[in-house]
């Protein structure tokens, strides 16, 4: 299938979700040309694009570059580029309530370059989204559909939900070849310890506090990364244009039942829990309905939640060195000062 596709740009290919694409692509498609575009800000692990390199070989090209740069339309032509699948973002909720403005740089000026370029070169465009464009249900709300009205309560949702509309007016407009993903929340090795789950384990891994944010009782709805890959996949290849592909694996979880799942499999207290203060205007519940890419692509997940966290958490477990990295190159700049204020606000303790 993706042998429709000879030459694949992928851009944040150095982040959690796009180097598992492009491992993917790499193994999947062996005569696959894949050029990696990331501009390797901080939620990028600094030995990825040498890791990336020694699997794709001679087929694989990394450019350390912002999607915002007008430059990679010569990239595009250079590399007979056919396909764009456009990963690169801003990610995290905590951090676009703090530095809003980068989100937009990211998320939404730079979807518009690679529009812009795919426009000038007739080239589709895969636009990886989120399920929290639609915003937050309540427990007895049905799943979102791709017919659900956008909703987003972050500045992260925000950004991302414009991006869409950017994308499916570009597609009206000039009639490009757009296509758009929206998946539900991943879990894998490799993501940046900002997010719940790699936090969690490198927090408990070293005896510190796990953050718990408000009672704990929010949900959201898991799925291993890498059938959120094949999915990707699915759409670039067969995706219609113009429209819309929930991706998920009616994975819902309680925050608070994950935590403590976890710190049951890592052997480790349940008195690290500490609850904190709440995020601003935080997501009660996210729940993503998966007919539509299962009836119309033949797509399903492989993996189910409880295989997945295994993997998961034995991933960290043997990566303890991976996690110190990356969060010793980050950690005092960016999360220190926010995790001590959310200790600060500690409300009480389990
Ligand atoms: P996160 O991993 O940031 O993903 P998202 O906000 O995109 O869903 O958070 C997942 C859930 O975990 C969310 O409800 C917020 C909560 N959370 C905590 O309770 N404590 C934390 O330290 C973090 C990072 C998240």
């Amino acid at each position: 299938m993706g042998e429709t596709f000879q030459s694949v740009l992928v851009t944040g290919g150095c982040g959690f979700i796009g180097s598992h694409f492009v491992e993917l692509m790499l193994s999947q498609y062996p005569n696959m040309l894949i050029t990696n575009v990331d501009a390797l800000t901080y939620a990028a692990h600094p030995d990825t694009p040498a890791r990336l390199s020694a699997v794709g070989g001679g087929r694989y090209e990394f450019l350390q570059k912002n999607i915002n740069d007008v430059s990679l339309g010569a990239d595009l032509d250079r590399r007979g580029v056919d396909v764009v699948v456009n990963f690169a973002a801003e990610t995290h909720v905590d951090r676009s309530i703090l530095e809003p403005h980068i989100f937009l740089e990211t998320n939404v000026v730079g979807l518009q370059n690679l529009l812009t370029l795919c426009r000038k070169r007739n080239l589709r465009l895969v636009q990886v989204s989120t399920d929290e464009v639609y915003g937050s249900l309540e427990p007895s709300d049905k799943p979102f559909t791709e017919q659900s009205p956008l909703s987003p309560n972050s500045p992260y949702a925000a950004a991302k939900a414009s991006a869409d509309l950017i994308a499916f007016a570009a597609q009206r407009t000039y009639k490009q070849d757009v296509v758009i993903t929206r998946c539900s929340n991943n879990f894998g090795p490799g993501q940046f310890p900002e997010k719940l789950l790699p936090l969690l384990i490198a927090n408990a891994s070293e005896g510190l506090p796990i953050p718990v944010y408000g009672d704990g009782k929010q949900v959201r709805d898991w799925i291993y990364v890498t059938d959120h890959c094949a999915a990707v996949d699915r759409v670039m290849c067969d995706g219609k244009s113009g429209e819309a592909y929930n991706i998920s694996a009616y994975g819902e979880q309680k925050n608070i039942d994950l935590i403590k799942r976890v710190l049951d499999i890592m052997n480790k207290p349940h008195s690290l829990i500490q609850f904190v203060g709440d995020r601003p205007a935080h997501d009660r519940r996210y729940a993503l309905e998966n007919k539509k890419i299962g009836q119309e692509l033949g797509w399903s997940p492989k993996f189910s939640f409880d295989e997945g966290l295994a993997k998961t958490v034995a991933w960290y477990r043997s990566n303890e060195a991976w996690l110190k990295k990356v969060r010793g190159q980050d950690y005092q700049k960016y999360y220190k000062a926010n995790y001590d204020s959310k200790m600060k606000q500690t409300e009480r303790a389990v």
